[in-house]
């Protein structure tokens, strides 16, 4: 199993939603509403699998000369998915001309992320995580997850 490469593929998942939700919010049209709320709602889901996915590869007992780093990374995601709760929780709709704002910055947090795991964390490990089986199994359900949700929200 190429981890890594499904890793980076979920990455480019997640710049298509957010591609999409950026374009959605500079329409500024009444009818993004619903489609911006699905969007988010697909990144939230998305980021959570991905979470968990980059956990087992990268969790407890796994070497890794970043590891601090990996750990700032995680976290990193979580304070994102939080910020996406509050928005959910809060309202699309009600707060939509606030978003543009928050979802840029929430843009900017998740593609430093990407481009610093691709280039300069994972690089450092010597090999593609080579996992157990069911590790393995695990991570691929997680990912094939994340290429369902961006199916179901039409990007
Ligand atoms: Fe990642």
């Amino acid at each position: 199993m190429r981890a890594l490469a499904e890793l980076s593929a979920d990455h480019r998942i997640f710049e298509g939603l957010l591609d999409a939700l950026e374009r959605l919010l500079s329409d500024e049209e009444e009818s993004a509403h619903a489609r911006v709320e699905r969007l988010l709602k697909a990144l939230r889901q998305g980021l959570a699998e991905h979470q968990a996915a980059e956990a087992l590869l990268f969790g407890s007992g796994r070497k890794h000369p970043s590891k601090g780093a990996l750990k700032r990374e995680h976290e990193d995601l979580s304070e994102v998915r939080e910020a996406l709760d509050f928005i959910l929780e809060s309202g699309v709709e009600e707060n939509f001309s606030a978003l543009k704002e928050t979802v840029k910055h929430l843009d900017e947090r998740l593609r430093r992320h990407f481009k610093f795991e691709e280039e300069a964390l994972w690089p450092a490990m010597k090999s593609d995580a080579k996992l157990p089986r069911k590790t393995a199994a695990e991570v691929a359900r997680h990912i094939r997850a994340i290429a369902r949700l961006k199916e179901e929200a039409a990007v």
